[in-house]
């Protein structure tokens, strides 16, 4: 039976394409939720991709893989720099791995995106790659869950 990995994204990330493109590229959501799925479907991994601007919703969908999922990959955008609710979510799910995404280098930008809240609770950090980060992050997530 495929396993399945949830993909969750924070605030404003429902406007790439059109957001800041010189950081974030051209690619809509869309186009990475459909880049995941035919990812997943190689690795035998099915996507269950959602984003939300609420911060609440991200700890809710936190708390439910740890029912429905076997590993979390998360773009948690600005709340990675300010949310004790989501480090606190991830530890709770423990041990469901959760592995932290940004498109950006966040470490090549402004000092307060240096700074994350929750990846002391993540199992690891992706950053810098574009869109292929969250590629990177379920052939990871493919592996310490075999
Ligand atoms: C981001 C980086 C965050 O600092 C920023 O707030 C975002 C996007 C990224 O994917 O590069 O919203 O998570």
């Amino acid at each position: 039976m495929s396993k399945t990995i949830f993909v969750l994204n924070g605030p404003n990330l429902n406007m790439l394409g059109k957001r800041e493109p010189g950081i974030y590229g051209g690619k809509t959501l869309a186009d990475i939720e459909a880049d995941c799925k035919v990812a997943g479907a190689e690795l035998g991994l099915t996507i269950d991709f959602r984003q939300s601007n609420h911060e609440g919703d991200l700890v809710s969908w936190l708390h439910e893989a740890a029912d429905k999922a076997v590993g979390v990959a998360i773009n948690a955008g600005a709340y990675t720099h300010t949310s004790v609710a989501l480090h606190d979510a991830i530890r709770a799910i423990s041990p469901i791995p959760v592995i932290e995404v940004h498109i950006s280098n966040v470490h090549a930008r402004e000092e307060f995106r240096h700074k994350s809240m929750i990846a002391p609770a993540c199992k690891g950090v992706i950053c810098g790659f574009g869109p292929q980060s969250y590629i990177l992050a379920l052939q990871a997530l493919k592996t310490i869950t075999q």
